[in-house]
């Protein structure tokens, strides 16, 4: 039985890691655009994301990073600082394009 169980733990072991790099990977499933669709859509279309940028409060990524802090604050989700991060870049892939600080990203 202990055996048994062993093996059920490996293999769902397995399954999680696949599922996680699997998700890493794809940006179809990116959990950034899963955030805001769940989360910021409520105010907002995505249309206000492609402004030119002279009209936008954006104007880096650290702008970027600051608003999307801000925002998530006004929804019902309380955000970590990964799930930030998630939609920031998410927002910035699909619509700022900004310059990514941080090199190898
Ligand atoms: C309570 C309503 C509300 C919610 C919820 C909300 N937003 Fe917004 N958002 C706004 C308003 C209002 C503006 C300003 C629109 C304007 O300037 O005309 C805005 C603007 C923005 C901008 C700046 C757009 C630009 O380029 O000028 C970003 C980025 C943004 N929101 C991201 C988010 C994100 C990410 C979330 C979810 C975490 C979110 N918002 C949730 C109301 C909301």
């Amino acid at each position: 039985m202990g055996e048994v169980m062993a093996m059920i733990g490996s293999v769902a072991g397995g399954v999680a890691l696949a599922l996680g790099c699997a998700l890493a990977h794809a940006s179809a499933d990116d959990p950034g655009r899963s955030l805001y669709s769940a989360y910021c859509s409520d105010c907002h279309y995505e249309r206000v994301h492609q402004r030119v940028r002279e009209a936008s409060a954006v104007k880096n990524l650290a702008d970027l990073r600051a608003v999307v802090e801000r925002r998530a604050g006004y929804t019902k989700h309380a955000f970590t600082a990964e799930e930030i991060e998630q939609v920031t870049r998410y927002l910035n892939r699909e619509y700022y394009k900004l310059p990514e600080a941080r090199p190898g990203r």
